[in-house]
C-alpha cells in the first residue's frame, strides 16, 4: 500500500509546468475512434483515468503507442463494440465510449455505470439524448437493482437509425453534451444541442474535432453540428488542467505561499475572483500566471458550486481544505454531487473546525491544522487532504494515494519542485481496514 507524506509548514514557492487535462483528453480520446487515423495526442497526461481508457480501446481493437506524454492512437481497425464490465468498472467515463461507438460502428454494449464515492450519478441526460437521436438503447436491469447501484445490468445500443435532431438538455450535463457531440459528429443531418454545458473542456473536444474536419459550431450554450464528415488523422495538444492548476493555486493559499504557473488555462474565473476575495494577488503575463498569498487566507463566506462558469464542484474539496485553517467562517454548498462532502471527516482530525448539513458545510478556520493519518476516498478529496497537510503542523500520511493518482500524474514531485517536503511511501496494511475495503469498491467508477 503506497501513502503520501507531507511534512507541512513550508510554504510553496516557485514555477510549475501544469499536465495536460484529464476531462479534455478522455472524451479527445474517445473521439480518436471516430474517423481515419492515425490521431496523436501531445501532453497527454500520465494518470490513472488515462491508462485505463487506453486500456479499453486496445480492446476494442485500437493500435496504441504511448511514450511518456504521448500518445498515437489508430482506431482504422478497431471493430470491437462490447465494453466488459472489469474494464468500465474502473472508469466512470467509459460511458462516452456508447456515443463514439454508436457515431462509429452504429452499435454498443457497455455496463451500466453505477454510482461512486461522490454520489449517484445516473445517465439518464446521456440516454434520453441519444434516443432523440435515433438510437435503440435496451436496459437489461439486474432485479433488486436501481439505477446508480453497482452491478445493475448492461445497456445494448443499436445506431443503424440514427440521424440529426435537436436537443434541448434538462440539466447541462458535461459527459451527457459530449455524448452527444460523439455520436453526432458522423450522422447524417444536423444537431442542434440546447442548454448544452459549457465547460472549456467541452470546447477542447469541439476544437479537436472541427481540425479533425467536423463542422461544429458553438455560441454560449448552443452547439451545432452538421454531421457527415470524414474526420482526418491529427496531432493535437492538450491544455493544462484547469482542475490540477485550481489545485496548485489552492494550495498555495494553504501554505501562504507564491508560485508561477507557466502554462496557464482558461476556465478558472471564478476560482481567481475568490482567491482574490480571500486576500491573494495575481499577476499574469503571456502564457503565465503568479499567485502571491503569503499571509493567512481570508475566509470566503458563501460559495456555492455549479455547472461553468461557476465554482467548479471539483475544486469544492480542495477549497474546503484551505478554508480549514482560513481566518473565520465560510459556508459551501455543494451542488452537483451529493456525496462530496465525505473528506471533511478526515480533514476533522486534523483539527477542522467542519459542520455538515446536508448538502451545506459550515467551516471555521483554526489556527494550525496537525499532521495526521487520514485516508483519501476520491479524486479530488485526497488533492484536499494533500493541501491541508501543507498547513498543518508536523507529518500527515495519507493513505488512498491511488485516487489521487488517476487524475494528477505526481503530486509528491509538484509539491516538492515547489520546496514542500512531500513523498510517498510504500507501506505495509497496518491492520485491517474495512473502510478501505468499502471505499475500494465503492469508487471503482470515478469523475
Ligand atoms: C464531469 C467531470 C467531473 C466533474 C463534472 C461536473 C469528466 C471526465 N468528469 O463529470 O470531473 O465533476 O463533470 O463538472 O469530465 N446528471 C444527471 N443525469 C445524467 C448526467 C448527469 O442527473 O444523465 C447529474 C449528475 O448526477 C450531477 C450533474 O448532473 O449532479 C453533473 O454531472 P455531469 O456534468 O454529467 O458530470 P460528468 O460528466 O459525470
Amino acid at each position: 500500500m503506497k501513502s503520501l507524506k507531507i511534512k507541512g509548514g513550508k510554504p510553496l514557492s516557485g514555477k510549475i509546468h501544469i499536465q495536460g487535462s484529464k476531462n479534455a483528453v478522455l472524451p479527445i480520446l474517445a473521439a480518436s475512434l471516430l474517423g481515419e487515423g492515425p490521431v496523436v495526442i501531445e501532453n497527454c497526461p500520465v494518470i490513472g483515468d488515462v491508462k485505463d481508457t487506453l486500456q479499453i480501446m486496445e480492446k476494442l481493437g485500437c493500435i496504441i503507442c504511448r511514450k511518456e506524454e504521448f500518445v498515437c492512437v489508430d482506431a482504422s481497425l478497431a471493430d470491437g463494440f462490447v465494453i466488459e464490465k472489469e474494464q468500465a468498472s474502473r472508469i466512470r467515463s467509459s460511458v462516452l465510449f456508447l456515443g463514439a461507438l454508436l457515431g462509429k460502428i452504429k452499435k454498443a454494449v457497455l455496463p451500466w455505470p453505477g454510482g461512486c464515492a461522490i454520489g449517484e450519478r445516473p445517465i439518464d441526460l446521456h440516454l434520453e439524448a441519444l434516443r432523440e437521436l435515433g438510437a435503440i438503447i435496451e436496459e437489461y436491469r439486474q432485479p433488486g437493482r436501481e439505477q446508480g447501484e453497482k452491478n445493475a445490468g448492461v445497456l445494448r445500443a443499436d445506431g443503424k437509425r440514427m440521424h440529426g435532431a435537436a436537443i434541448q438538455l434538462r440539466f447541462p450535463s458535461v459527459g451527457a453534451t459530449e455524448n452527444i457531440i460523439l455520436a453526432a459528429v458522423t450522422l447524417p443531418g444536423e444537431t442542434i444541442v440546447e442548454h448544452a454545458a459549457r465547460e472549456p473542456e467541452v470546447d477542447q473536444l469541439c476544437e479537436f474535432l472541427s481540425l479533425r474536419g467536423a463542422d461544429i459550431k458553438r455560441e454560449a450554450d448552443t452547439i451545432r453540428i452538421r454531421g457527415g464528415a470524414v474526420l482526418k488523422p491529427i496531432c493535437y495538444r492538450m491544455q493544462a488542467d484547469r482542475i490540477v492548476t485550481g489545485t496548485y493555486l489552492l494550495a498555495t493559499a494553504a501554505s501562504r505561499g507564491a508560485i508561477t504557473i507557466l502554462n496557464f488555462p482558461n476556465g478558472l474565473d471564478a476560482l481567481l475572483l475568490l482567491l482574490k476575495k480571500m486576500g491573494g494577488e495575481i499577476q499574469t503575463k503571456d502564457q503565465s500566471l503568479t499567485f502571491i498569498m503569503q499571509r493567512r487566507a481570508c475566509a470566503a463566506g458563501f460559495v456555492e458550486t455549479a455547472p461553468y462558469p461557476g465554482f467548479p464542484t471539483d475544486l469544492q474539496s480542495p477549497l474546503m481544505a484551505v478554508l480549514a485553517g482560513a481566518d473565520g467562517s465560510s459556508v459551501l454548498k455543494e451542488n452537483l454531487f451529493e456525496n462530496r462532502f465525505k473528506t471533511a471527516e478526515e480533514l476533522i482530525r486534523m483539527g477542522a473546525q467542519i459542520t455538515v448539513n446536508g448538502n451545506c458545510a459550515g467551516i471555521t478556520g483554526c489556527d494550525r491544522l496537525h499532521g495526521s493519518r487520514v485516508k483519501a476516498s476520491d479524486l479530488r478529496g485526497g488533492a484536499a487532504l494533500a493541501i491541508a497537510a501543507l498547513q498543518a503542523s508536523g507529518i500527515t500520511t495519507m493513505t488512498g494515494l491511488e485516487y489521487v493518482e488517476r487524475g494528477y500524474e505526481d503530486i509528491a514531485r509538484d509539491f516538492r519542485l515547489l520546496g514542500a517536503q512531500a513523498w510517498v511511501e510504500q507501506e505495509k496494511e497496518r491492520r485491517p481496514d474495512i473502510r478501505s475495503a468499502e471505499n475500494m469498491e465503492d469508487e471503482k467508477r470515478r469523475e
